[in-house]
């Protein structure tokens, strides 16, 4: 999503809002690869130009195993996208993360074969802002190969963050999410996270309410503290006057 550096915004509905494909175990490569991409015959990586920033995709499927590879041939392929347009700002993305993430087992299931030599690769290239993979179903970000490496979550369920070495990859049903990423004419990149869903529901709001009406904004704690017994019985009252008036966004 491009922006101008005088605050508009342009979308662009060519470059597809993340419609970019990349490929995970299920990938059906033949489908993909009649989609006109080019690359070595068993996988499917190309480069795309979204104006003014550019997208090249890994491919480091390994057909129905849940960790991802990259192969001499297809280093050396990405090696060639990215000599393409050397300079240009650029986002690398590909499905599973090459980096450690410290997420117990998970890392197993990483980009597990070529890791190193996908970080020597992006690091000779110039302007590579961004890394960026998903599988992990967690919002990630780690310095990886002298750039900004980027997990995003899943549209979906998350996994439970869990950093012990034994943790169990189970779902948790945290709200789902993704990351948009804007650029400007300058090449500045940008990513945001971006919660799915309308939050925080009528109980959580009205929480909310209760500490602003309390102490000015939920920031602003020491001036709960400091209130008397009958200040604190009088705010609650409006508070909770306010909480029963209150509907969120989006209802009526
Ligand atoms: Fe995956």
């Amino acid at each position: 999503m491009p922006s101008t550096d005088r605050g508009e915004r342009s979308v662009r509905p060519e470059a597809g809002f993340g419609a970019e494909a990349t490929s995970d175990k299920r990938t059906d490569h033949a489908y993909l690869q009649s989609s006109a991409v080019s690359g070595p015959s068993d996988c499917v990586q190309y480069a795309v130009d979204l104006g003014g920033l550019r997208l090249v995709t890994a491919d480091a499927v390994v057909p129905y195993e849940p960790h991802g590879a990259l192969d001499p041939a297809r280093l050396a392929h990405l090696d060639r996208l990215l000599a393409e347009t050397a300079g240009s700002p650029t986002i690398v993305a590909l499905h599973h993360p090459p980096f450690r993430t410290l997420l117990g087992p998970l890392d197993e299931i990483g980009l597990k074969v070529g890791a190193d030599q996908l970080a020597a690769l992006i690091s000779r290239h110039q302007r590579i802002e961004r890394v960026i993979c998903g599988h992990f179903h967690r919002s990630i970000q780690a310095r990886w190969a002298g750039t900004l490496a980027m997990c995003a979550p899943s549209t979906a369920h998350q996994l439970v963050l869990d950093l012990g070495v034994e943790a169990p990859a189970v779902f948790a049903m945290e709200p789902p999410g993704f990351l948009m990423h804007a650029w400007d004419e300058a090449g500045t990149v940008v990513s945001h996270q971006v919660a799915i869903g309308e939050f925080p529901d009528e109980k959580a709001a009205a929480s909310a309410i209760l500490a602003a009406a309390a102490g000015g904004s939920l920031s602003n704690i020491e001036t709960t503290v400091a209130m008397t017994a009958k200040e604190a019985t009088a705010t609650f009252q409006s508070a909770g006057k306010a909480a029963k008036a209150f509907r969120s966004a989006g209802r009526s």
